[in-house]
Formats: C-alpha cells, sequence, structure tokens
C-alpha cells in the first residue's frame, strides 16, 4: 500500500468511493447489529461505513480510523455523529472488547499484515460481537478493465491482492479466534455519462492506476486508453455502466 494513493479524500469520493458506498449499504444490515451498539470503522477512509452505519443501524456510537488524515477530514464533514481518528489499523488504540461491531472494507487486502488487522479487529470486539469485512473479488474487482488494457498492449503492472476471496476472508476471521463465518457477494455499478467522464473519474483518483498510467510512453498511454474504450464503451457515445463485485464476511467473537 502506497500511502500517497490515500490522501485526496474528495478524488476519492469521486472514483472508488461511489462503489464503495454502495457496497457498505448492502454491508451495514446483512450484520444484523443490535441498535445502540458501539461501532468501530476501521481503515474508514472518507467514511462510507461510518455514514451507512448512522443510516441504517440506529447505532449508540460510531468510530472512524485511518491512517490518512485527508481522508478524515472528508469524513468528518460527511459523517459529523461519528468521531474520527488517525491511527493503525494493526495497532489499534483501544482497550479490549470495547465495540459490538468492527467493521473493516477495502482496507485488510492492502496491508502488509492482513492477520494483524484482524487480530486486532478481534481484540476490541465484545464477547458475542460481530466482525465484518469487505474485499474486492479475484475477478471481477474494480479496475479490472483498466488492468486488462495495461496487460493487451504489454504494459502490465497489475497488483494481485491476497485476499481476493470468501475463503480467504473466512481464513483470516477463523485465524482470528472468530467464529461461525459467513459470506456473500456483493455488487455495485457506477454509471457514467460517456468514456470521458469515466476516464476522468479514473484517473482522478491518484491511486496505484494513475501512477501506472502516468509512467508510460505517450504511444502507449493512448494504446491503454483506447483498449479500454473498447471494453467498456458499449456503442460510441453511449453511457457507460462500470461494474464490480466485492466479499463481505462477518464472525462472531
Ligand atoms: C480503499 S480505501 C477504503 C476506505 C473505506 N473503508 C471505503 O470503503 O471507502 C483504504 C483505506 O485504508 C486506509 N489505510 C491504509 N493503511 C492503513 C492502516 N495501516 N491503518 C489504517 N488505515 C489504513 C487508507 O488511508 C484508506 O482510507
Amino acid at each position: 500500500m502506497n500511502p500517497r494513493y490515500y490522501t485526496d479524500g474528495l478524488a476519492y469520493d469521486r472514483s472508488t468511493g461511489r462503489w464503495s458506498e454502495q457496497l457498505a449499504r448492502e454491508l451495514v444490515p446483512w450484520l444484523g447489529v443490535r441498535r445502540d451498539a458501539r461501532w468501530l470503522d476501521v481503515g474508514c477512509g472518507t467514511g462510507a461505513v461510518s455514514d451507512a452505519i448512522m443510516d441504517l443501524a440506529w447505532p449508540g456510537q460510531v468510530t472512524g480510523i485511518d491512517s490518512s488524515e485527508g481522508f478524515l477530514e472528508v469524513a468528518r464533514r460527511k459523517v459529523p455523529g461519528a468521531r474520527f481518528e488517525v491511527g493503525d489499523a494493526q495497532a489499534l488504540p483501544y482497550p479490549d472488547a470495547c465495540f459490538e461491531a468492527v467493521v473493516s472494507a477495502l482496507v485488510v487486502a492492502l496491508l502488509p499484515e492482513p492477520a494483524a488487522a484482524v487480530a486486532e479487529m478481534a481484540r476490541v470486539t465484545v464477547p458475542g460481537g460481530i466482525a465484518g469485512l469487505i474485499a474486492w473479488d479475484r475477478d471481477r474487482y474494480l479496475q479490472r478493465d483498466y488492468w486488462e488494457a495495461s496487460d493487451e498492449v504489454g504494459a502490465g503492472g497489475r497488483e494481485v491482492d491476497e485476499i481476493d476471496s470468501a475463503e480467504a476472508l473466512g481464513q483470516l476471521l477463523t485465524g482470528a479466534g472468530l467464529r461461525d463465518p459467513q459470506a456473500r457477494l456483493l455488487t455495485a455499478r457506477v454509471t457514467f455519462e460517456g468514456f470521458d467522464d469515466y476516464w476522468e473519474s479514473l484517473l482522478g483518483r491518484k491511486g496505484h492506476v494513475t501512477a501506472h498510467f502516468q509512467g508510460q510512453p505517450a504511444p502507449r498511454q493512448a494504446a491503454i486508453r483506447e483498449s479500454l474504450r473498447r471494453r467498456v464503451e458499449r456503442k460510441p457515445g453511449a453511457k457507460v455502466p462500470v461494474e464490480a463485485s466485492a466479499w463481505a464476511a462477518k464472525a462472531r467473537r
């Protein structure tokens, strides 16, 4: 994980955040957490999950923690009723057993020590409480079209997540001593006005894709763009629907 990819929260919200918001709204009710619970959102970013908790779960208290101050600024404005703090998912600054629900969306697969982060999530969850995770699916992850286009023109650069399936998430949860793991595939779709609109959102994110694209010589940049256009634009000038799927997993302490 390159921390430079997680500084501009508004750019994130115009790109990945549009899918993550939809995933969060499917995840939160599925966890089945009782009203008035204390929730922790680990790697909360710009607040997609915290916002869904506020809207859908009648929480007693919502705390979000993230390593990016830039993302937290956006989260604080978006979810004024929650508390947001800077910290490391792999060393949570909370006592044992102080949250009824602990969730982490699209984070553990990025971390150098996913098992350490999930062990921390388990530690701060009360006995009987629930922990939930989201990770992109191996085959239907966001930005798959870009990396396929890049491969097609010989530009490579794709990074593979090790945590990208129901099994991998289940193993993380049970490895941390949690029980009764369950998983479910979530799908989110964002429709862009046209290819240029999609392209701006993709490159505006300033993440791995942008760094990769900017590192290519101009002819190869043009080839990637055209290959991507052919993949996502069904007819010239048509709207561009972009679908991506992720696994949600949950287990009890
Ligand atoms: C793909 S974003 C997901 C954000 C949010 N959960 C969502 O669903 O939109 C990954 C987040 O993990 C955060 N992150 C990365 N490493 C972290 C760490 N060691 N501790 C806490 N947060 C971390 C990043 O700053 C970023 O906000």
